[in-house]
């Protein structure tokens, strides 16, 4: 009777282990970035605000210095093509300027967007 009981607890810590092994390797498929902490689903249309209210005062058509124009995807697109967008705002963290930083969550859903190939 004991022999079984250590073989059934031997069993069920096995196969708990193997569960959670599969589990994390779920989540870290799902997921290829570690610092986006949460669902990697993130679209164009959840960062569009963002980028409204934290980059197109100064990225914008009116502007002529040519720094960009962020009012659309089309137009962010070769920023985040040729590695700028990331290097600035996720790596330097100089982007935005003018007082206007990104809060924690901001940053975050950003992270996630990269993780999902900065979705349109
Ligand atoms: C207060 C004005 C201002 C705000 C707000 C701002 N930027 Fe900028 N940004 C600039 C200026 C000016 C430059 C040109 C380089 C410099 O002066 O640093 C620039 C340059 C950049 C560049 C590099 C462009 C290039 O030609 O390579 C990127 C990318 C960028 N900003 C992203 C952003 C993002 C994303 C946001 C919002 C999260 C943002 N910026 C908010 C003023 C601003």
């Amino acid at each position: 009777m004991k022999k079984t009981l250590i073989v059934f607890a031997f069993v069920s810590v096995g196969f708990v282990l193997i569960q959670s092994c599969g589990t994390t390797k779920e989540v870290v498929e799902n997921n290829p970035s570690s610092v986006c902490k949460s669902d990697i689903n993130v679209t164009y249309a959840q960062i569009q605000p963002i980028i409204e209210a934290k980059c197109t005062r100064c990225h914008n058509a009116s502007k002529k210095n040519s720094i960009g124009d962020f009012t659309s995807f089309q137009g962010l697109k070769p920023y985040l093509e040729n590695g700028q967008f990331e290097k600035l705002v996720l790596i330097k963290k100089t982007m935005p300027k003018g007082g206007d930083d990104l809060s924690v969550e901001e940053l975050g859903k950003i992270e996630c967007w990269k993780a999902n190939g900065y979705k349109n």
